[in-house]
Order: structure tokens, then sequence, then C-alpha cells
């Protein structure tokens, strides 16, 4: 227990690493972004991050599928607004609160071992490198930019996750498999923990709540559709 809670201490304090090798110089140079737009060439300026890159495939559903999907998850106009608030409330501290989840993640055992060596120790680099896609998730989350781009790089971050293409990404020596019932149970501590950095800002306690519930619909419709991969073909 001891050794599992000191590996968590290092696991997110490592991230810290992250916040120097430039995660939040971002993709685009007038900080504007939807950040895809600056990862159309040919090298992505996080290593990984190929939102827009050729090597995407298409997804397997249309955008108009995606929105009946929201239609299901009662996201509404109104969730977007909400999540498009809670940017400039999570930018600023993206880099602590990336921090606390890999926390959670060092904390158990039956998640480390998915990012840990052959040998069992955790691998430092694959945390390192993925964490720096992490924060820029956050970012993308809360921009809630629902185009083509961001669609299909949806499925390839289920891929990614899944056997066909765990590990390829970072070169990574780990488990080929994360087992797919803790993608959807990782909304519950992902947007839990997030709330105390929501609470960060001015806004009133309304808003805070509007913005934690968007956030849950939100990566609850992202793990739906992570999980494309693990569904038997035609049942997605
Ligand atoms: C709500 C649930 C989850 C969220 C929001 C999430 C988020 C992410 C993101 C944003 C990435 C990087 C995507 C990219 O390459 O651009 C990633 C990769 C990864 N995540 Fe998750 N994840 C979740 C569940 C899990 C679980 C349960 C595990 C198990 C420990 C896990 C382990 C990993 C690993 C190992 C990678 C790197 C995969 C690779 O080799 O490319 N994730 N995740």
């Amino acid at each position: 227990m001891l050794k599992t809670h000191s590996i968590a201490l290092m696991i997110a304090a490592a991230g810290l690493l992250g916040a120097c090798t430039g995660t939040q110089a971002m993709n685009s140079s007038d900080g504007s972004d939807h950040s895809s737009s600056a990862n159309k060439s040919t090298e992505p300026i996080i290593p990984g991050y190929t939102v827009g890159s050729k090597s995407i495939e298409r997804a397997p559903i249309t955008l108009g599928e995606l929105e009946e999907l929201k239609l299901s998850l009662l996201m509404s106009d109104e969730d977007i607004k909400y999540l498009r608030m809670s940017r400039d409330v999570l930018e600023p501290h993206v880099e602590e609160l990336v921090g606390v989840w890999y926390g959670f993640v060092g904390g158990n055992e039956h998640l480390l071992k998915y990012f840990s060596n052959n040998a069992g120790e955790p691998d430092m680099d694959y945390l390192g490198r993925v964490r720096e896609r992490f924060e820029q998730w956050v970012l993308d989350t809360a921009q809630a930019e629902y185009d083509q781009e961001w669609l299909d790089y949806q499925f390839e971050i289920g891929r990614r996750h899944h056997r066909v293409g765990k590990n390829t990404t970072d070169h990574a020596d780990a488990i080929d498999h994360i087992n797919f019932r803790h993608l959807s149970a990782l909304t519950i501590p992902v947007t839990t923990t997030l709330r105390p950095f929501l609470e960060r800002s001015d806004h009133t306690a309304e808003e805070v709540d509007k913005m934690h519930a968007a956030w849950v619909k939100s990566v609850l419709m992202q793990t739906i559709l992570w999980s494309y991969p693990y569904v038997h073909e035609g049942d997605f």
C-alpha cells in the first residue's frame, strides 16, 4: 500500500515535467484555436497528438449520428456553452488537474499496470508523453468543437486504448489493451476531481454545477465513442 501511495505521488509530480516540455505552448500562435488546425502540418507540436492529420481514419459514424448521441445524453447547446465557459477556468490549472488524475491512476495498481513495462515498473516516459496529450484533451473537451476532425480523432483515441492501437504512438512496452469497463468508469473520478478546479473562479455555484454537469456528459459521450473497437462489428 505504501509502495502504491509513493508511486502515485511520484507519478503525479512527474507530470510537472510535462509542464516544462511546452504543453502549454499550444498549437496556435494566437492562443485562439481549436488547436487541431495547427496539426495539419506533418509534425504535431505535441508528440502523437495527430488531430486533423492524414493518418487519422474517418469516423465510422456521421456528424448527424453524433447529434443523435448528444440527444440521447441530453447534451444541449447550453451544455456546450458551459463547457466553453470552463475552458478559461481550467486552462491555468490544467497541469495540476491532470496531476490529480495521474495520482489517481498511480494509486490504483489495477490501472497503473496499463502504463507499466514488462518488468512491472511504471514507464515514466510513456506516462509523460501521454500526459501532454491528456492536457490538450482537457482543453479540447472544454472547447467542445464537434467538427469532423474532432469526431475522427475520438475513434483514434478509442483505438489507442484498445489492442488495435495501444502503445504504438509512444513505442511503449506496456500491456497492449485496456479493459473497456474501466474507460466509462473513469468518468466518475475524472469529473469528481475536476469539480474543485471549476470552483476556482468567480462563477456562481449554479454556473459551477452546470459546467460540471456538462463535463460529465462530455466525458461519458467520449468514452462511448472510444468503445467502438471493443464492440462487435455492426453493434456500435
Ligand atoms: C474517462 C476515462 C478516460 C479518459 C478521459 C482518458 C483520456 C485519455 C487521453 C486524452 C489519452 C491520450 C489520447 C491521445 O493520444 O491523444 C489517453 C491515453 C491513454 N489512456 Fe486514457 N482515458 C480514460 C481511461 C483510461 C483508463 C481506464 C486507462 C487505464 C489505466 C487509461 C490509460 C491510458 C493509456 C495507457 C493511454 C495511452 C494509450 C496509447 O498507448 O496511446 N485511460 N487517455
